[in-house]
């Protein structure tokens, strides 16, 4: 028996960075999913024991001891996986080793997978519904990966503003916004490709003896406090004063760390002081947020996106390797698939 699922990656505006025990966040997070940038994977389930997976059709048996890392954390949460044999196909929207975060859409579109297969198996998980338990399961493969399972606006870990956030898994964004929040533009700069310097597992273990550890935790939670505020009024000015904020917060936390990281590069920063002149000359609202790494992520407002673009295109491309960028928006969450060659 088959399931096939396409899963989104998203862009966190408050970071999740420090984690506790099996892969519970040390701060809430809330993300926008994208849309274009996802990975599609069909998992063909046969009786038996052991992986296989396949990228763009190519064998990567380099990856199955991640995989089989991950059944391992979930086989209490569904053990029937240990009379399985698994076969994976996947490929991902967005070029191999773009430093575009595959986890999050991988772990997610194979969680999906695994979850829809148990409910035809008539297996009982523990989770209240089946997004909630695919959420748990991404979670245990990647803690980002518990926020793509939902579209738009997604909330991971708990936090006393908001009743029904919790570190177990991500719950979509539970209040009104603003619409002009609702098909925002990201467009992802590729400043650069390859391997990170640091994984991100590694990443999140220098919070564990930061010395700015309790500052940042209690910081995210009354980000997250502030954000609910700018979600509903549309206050786009605190909302790139706190998101930009966040994100040279998550890069400042590295380089204070022992050992310290740098992961902007030049044009990282050249790009950020790009966006800030545009914004101060324009007075139009596009801003940026980064992941752990040196790519850029140029946020709008829908309603600019022409001259988001051309802005982009004219002046920013430079700075990208060889001129790539991915333009995406926010999306409406994974789909389920009939057919993975579509
Ligand atoms: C900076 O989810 O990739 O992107 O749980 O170890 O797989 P693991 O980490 P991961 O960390 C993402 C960190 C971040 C911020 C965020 O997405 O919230």
């Amino acid at each position: 028996m088959t399931t096939s699922w396409e899963s989104p990656s998203n862009i966190a505006l408050i970071k999740y960075w420090g984690k506790r025990d099996t892969q519970l966040p040390s701060n809430p997070s809330i993300s926008f999913t994208l849309s274009k940038c996802k990975t599609t994977t069909e998992v063909h389930f046969s009786e038996g024991t052991g992986v296989n997976i396949t990228l763009d059709g190519t064998d990567k048996p380099e990856f199955i001891p991640k995989i089989e890392g991950f059944l391992e954390r979930i086989m209490h949460r569904h053990p029937w996986l240990s009379s399985y044999n698994l076969q994976i196909k996947t490929r991902n929207s967005f070029p191999h080793s773009s430093g575009i975060a595959s986890s999050a859409s991988g772990m997610s579109a194979l969680s999906l997978c695994i979850v829809e297969f148990a409910q035809k198996i008539d297996f009982k998980f523990d989770a209240l519904n089946f997004y909630q338990e695919a959420s748990i399961l991404s979670r245990l493969g990647s803690g980002s990966a518990s926020r793509s399972i939902y579209g738009g606006l997604v909330v991971w870990g708990g936090t006393p503003t908001l009743e029904n956030a919790n570190d177990e898994y991500a719950i979509e964004y539970p209040h009104i916004i603003d619409p002009i929040f609702k098909n925002y533009c990201d467009v992802v700069l590729l400043v650069e490709v390859g391997e990170k310097s640091v994984s991100s597992t590694a990443g999140h273990a220098l919070m564990d003896n930061h010395p700015f550890r309790s500052q940042r935790f209690s910081q995210a939670h009354q980000h997250l406090s502030e954000i609910q505020k700018i979600l509903k009024t549309g206050d786009i000015e605190n909302f790139i004063r706190l998101t930009e904020l966040e994100a040279l917060t998550l890069h400042g936390l590295m380089m204070s760390s022992s050992p310290s990281y740098i992961l902007m590069k030049p044009n990282t920063l050249k790009i950020i002081e790009e966006i800030r002149e545009f914004r101060r000359e324009s007075k139009l609202p596009l801003s940026f947020t980064l992941d752990a790494g040196a790519n850029v992520h140029v946020l709008f407002p829908a309603a600019m996106k022409e001259k988001g673009m051309a802005f982009i295109k004219n002046t920013l491309i430079q700075y990208c390797k060889e001129n790539r960028f991915i333009a995406d928006h926010v999306g409406s969450g994974p789909k389920r698939l009939t057919n993975f060659e579509k």
